[in-house]
């Protein structure tokens, strides 16, 4: 069933939407958060995320949740070089990257201080299971995919989501800046479930079940 609700939420009411299912609640939960328009992009005329989350109360509300919630947030190399990414307070950020070298956006994060950890594929593309077992090793299994898209589309093809989280702003970006999901990634095995739908300040904040479906 779909639960529909409004905010503003106080943090408490936050971490009951956006409690962890309790037959799940001890083990790996992956969650991957984003933001979208309504044509699907994931940025906007700036060409990063920042001119769509720029003035969204329940966005801003919802991502910081997320990280407080999980043991370890994880980003695409592009992602950390696109959006400036900064240490995160109290939360370790793994990188995941083909290069074998951490990027020198991966050893400022470093120097900034906060726990940053790259994960390299030495030259190739890195599997959402091997992300994950690498997560495991260090004893995180509360885990945030905040994208970007090409990360994220490995991790869909993978069927290694548990549920997404998604803000949805009532605008059309056009032009070609990346979709949420690259138009090269296809996941016919994928089935979503929203469990629920909360508006707040005019954006609509869905939370989905991804399942594994028989198609
Ligand atoms: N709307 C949102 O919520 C949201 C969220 C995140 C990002 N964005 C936007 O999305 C855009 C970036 O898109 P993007 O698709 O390029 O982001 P991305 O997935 O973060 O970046 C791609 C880069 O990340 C690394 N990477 C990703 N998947 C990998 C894998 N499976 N194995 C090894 N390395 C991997 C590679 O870095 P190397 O080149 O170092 O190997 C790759 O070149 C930006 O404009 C950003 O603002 C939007």
């Amino acid at each position: 069933m779909t639960r529909t609700g409004s905010g503003p939420l106080s943090p408490d009411d936050l971490a009951a939407w956006y409690a962890v299912p309790p037959d799940r609640a001890d083990g790996t939960w992956v969650r991957a958060s984003f933001i979208t328009t309504l044509d699907g992009r994931a940025t906007g005329p700036d060409d990063v995320s920042g001119s769509l989350n720029a003035g969204s109360e329940g966005d801003h509300a919802v991502f910081e949740h997320l990280r407080d919630w999980a043991d370890v947030v994880v980003v695409g190399a592009g992602t950390v070089r696109k959006e400036r990414y900064g240490a995160l307070q109290g939360t370790p950020l793994a990188v995941v990257s083909t290069r074998p070298e951490p990027p020198r956006s991966v050893l400022e994060l470093q120097a900034g201080g906060g726990e940053v950890v790259l994960i390299s594929g030495h030259g190739d593309r890195v599997s959402a299971a091997q992300v994950l077992a690498a997560l495991h090793q260090r004893g995180w299994h509360r885990i945030v995919v905040e994208g970007g898209p090409t990360l994220f589309g490995t991790w869909l093809q993978e069927c290694l989501v548990d549920e997404l989280c998604v803000t949805v702003r009532p605008v059309l970006a056009g032009g070609d800046g990346p979709f949420l999901v690259p138009t090269t990634v296809t996941f016919g095995r994928l089935v979503g479930e929203p469990t629920h739908l909360l508006t707040w300040a005019g954006d609509v904040l869905v939370r989905t079940r991804l399942r594994q479906g028989t198609a």
